[in-house]
């Protein structure tokens, strides 16, 4: 059986290759709280490898304190131009901090300044604070290289269950679930 991940990275290019899109990788993720709540927001899928999908956020935000608690997580994508839904289930576990130094690399200058200015998920008092706030660590570090933060890195999510949804028009949907049992992927099709 084979690797439902490579049909993920498969989808992924395909959906991003014809997206309309501004933010062609933003996928939602669901993490639970410490009451049993679910909690979904938007993340930017990174990569797709053999063993999980990479996203990358702080350590310390809300998202990061409950995969602490909890790292059985969820990702939901819907591409509308080509009709895909995916669905994953499965653990978070941090990636090595070499790959995450890999990632903060690739980040665009004002996002390096944007992380390290602001403590995700905090409370804020005043709206105004953040442009002051990232002014000044902009001023900080001037042309300098901006170093990763420790509490800033990415995630992999190692799927227990993918669930592959082809949309069709007239609702007969193309279901197909995989799952993981002992390291060994097998599938079946799910009524829409
Ligand atoms: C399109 C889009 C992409 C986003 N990508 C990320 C991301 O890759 N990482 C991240 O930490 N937050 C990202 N965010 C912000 C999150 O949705 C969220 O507001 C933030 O991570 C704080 O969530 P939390 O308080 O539950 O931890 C993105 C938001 C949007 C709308």
């Amino acid at each position: 059986m084979k690797n439902p991940l490579i049909q993920i990275e498969k989808w992924w290019s395909l959906a991003i290759g014809a997206s309309p899109l501004n933010l062609k990788s933003a996928v939602c993720l669901s993490t639970i709280d410490e009451t049993g709540f679910p909690n979904s927001r938007f993340v930017d899928l990174k990569d797709v490898d053999l063993e999980g999908v990479i996203f990358c956020s702080s350590y310390d935000s809300k998202k990061g304190g409950e995969i602490k608690n909890n790292p059985r997580v969820g990702i939901t994508a819907w591409w509308d131009h080509v009709g895909y839904q995916i669905r994953i289930v499965g653990n978070a576990v941090k990636v090595s901090e070499g790959e995450a130094i890999r990632y903060w690399e690739a980040r665009s200058r004002s996002a390096q300044v944007a992380t390290l200015s602001f403590n995700q998920s905090q409370i804020l008092d005043n709206f105004e604070f953040l442009e002051e706030k990232f002014l000044m660590t902009e001023s900080e570090y001037k042309t300098n290289h901006i170093p990763k933060p420790v509490n800033w890195g990415a995630y992999k999510i190692v799927p227990n269950s993918i669930e592959f949804l082809q949309f069709k028009e007239n609702r007969i949907h193309h279901r197909e679930l995989y799952q993981i049992e002992n390291g060994k992927w097998s599938s079946c099709l799910l009524q829409p």
